[in-house]
């Protein structure tokens, strides 16, 4: 098997490389990024190609690419892959909303991963750990709506906005100011900022918009009313939020720990029990990389119908959010030789 990494020196493709060695261990490898250079990564030096390599006419053919490029450069090279046999998962924002091209979470709406299938889009980085905790609710109970309000990390943006957020950690949390005052109120550290990237008329961001959007198509649940507010907090990995949502059926509180806690009706979720949420972090993700942790569900009191509760979910938005779940997407075209990065049927 013939998988090559497009990104590979970034945040998820570094990841990446990680996953492939666990999932298919024994496939040729060959990795691609701006221009050629070495990346030192796992203790190993590799070679990395620049991509633009991949428009040559003798090109490598493959059978898997993994790309974590920017929107730009995946509406690049996309097509080219394809073009060279490639079975292609996408990672960036590009080809999420054609309704041509299946946007999958993992053990959600993976049936829409066949042998047929040669392009496939990995959502965003919170749209999956939402997705996995909500679809064995929608399963089980209904769901009519859901409000979401996120916490995520600084990793997001990527590898160099995360780099200078550490830098600049270090440097305020140098001066012991009780008011956080060496921090730049517009940046990063030390600091809460809107998600405000390409907003729209209505306010909202692209990063709201998509956790709208992408839910609504991974669930296929278009009715689904849901709303979302996002923002960035000064933590490096480890995406957290808080959701609101209302079932078709009323459900105690019990009922829905039960759901969330057993992992046949709930894969790739680690159910932490206690209304108090230990264990719940962003800070924890980076424990259980590869899952979606969900916790303190509480009855909301504002309908007494008893079908409105609150949850907290956080994920991994490198590996679960990202890396993750591309590599259990391709699992379905090309077993993973370790479990857990194998998607079910
Ligand atoms: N970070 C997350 O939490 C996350 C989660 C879900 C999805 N995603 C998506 O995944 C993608 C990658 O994100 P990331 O955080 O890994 O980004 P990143 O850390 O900024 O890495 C970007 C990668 O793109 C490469 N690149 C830049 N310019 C290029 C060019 N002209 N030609 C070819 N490659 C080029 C970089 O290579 P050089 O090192 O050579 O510059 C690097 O490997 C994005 O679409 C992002 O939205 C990210």
């Amino acid at each position: 098997m013939r998988i090559c990494i497009l990104g590979a020196t970034g945040l998820v493709g570094r990841e990446s490389i990680d996953l492939v060695a666990r999932a298919w261990p024994a496939a040729e490898l060959s990795l691609f990024a701006s221009r050629d250079q070495t990346l030192e990564h796992g203790g190993k030096s590799w070679d990395v190609r620049g991509a633009a390599s991949l428009e040559q006419a003798d090109a490598p053919r493959g059978d898997l690419a993994l790309v974590a490029l920017d929107d730009d450069h995946s509406a690049r090279y996309v097509p080219r892959l394809l073009e060279l046999g490639y079975r292609v998962v996408d990672k960036s924002n590009t080809y999420r909303g054609d309704p041509n091209v299946p946007l999958v979470t993992a053990a959600v709406n993976s049936h829409r991963v066949d042998a047929e299938v040669r392009l496939v889009a990995n959502p965003n980085c919170t749209t999956i750990p939402f997705a996995l905790a909500m679809a064995p609710l929608l399963r089980r109970f209904g769901l009519e709506a859901a409000t979401v309000s996120t916490y995520q990390a600084v990793s997001g943006a990527g590898i160099g906005p995360l780099d200078e957020f550490l830098a600049d950690a270090k440097r305020g949390y140098a001066e012991a100011d009780r008011l956080g005052r060496p921090f730049d109120a517009g940046k990063y550290a030390g600091n809460t900022v809107p998600h405000n990237g390409k907003t729209d008329d209505g306010g909202f961001s692209a990063e709201e918009r998509k956790l709208m959007f992408e839910s609504r198509k991974i669930l296929e649940h278009q009715a689904l009313a849901i709303s979302a507010q996002c923002c960035r907090v000064a933590v490096a990995v480890g995406h957290y939020m808080n959701a609101w949502f209302t079932l078709r059926d009323a459900a105690s509180v019990a009922e829905i720990e039960a759901l969330l806690g057993d992992a046949a009706s709930a894969p790739f979720v680690r159910f932490l029990p206690g209304a108090a949420g230990e264990g719940l972090s962003a800070r924890s993700c980076v424990d259980h990389r590869d899952r979606a942790l969900a916790g303190r569900v509480r009855a909301d009191a504002r309908d007494a119908s008893g079908r409105s509760h609150c949850i907290t979910i956080a994920g991994d938005n490198l590996r679960l959010g990202a890396a993750t779940n591309a590599v259990r997407i391709a699992s379905r075209w090309y077993a993973s030789a370790d479990p857990e990065l194998q998607s079910p049927t």
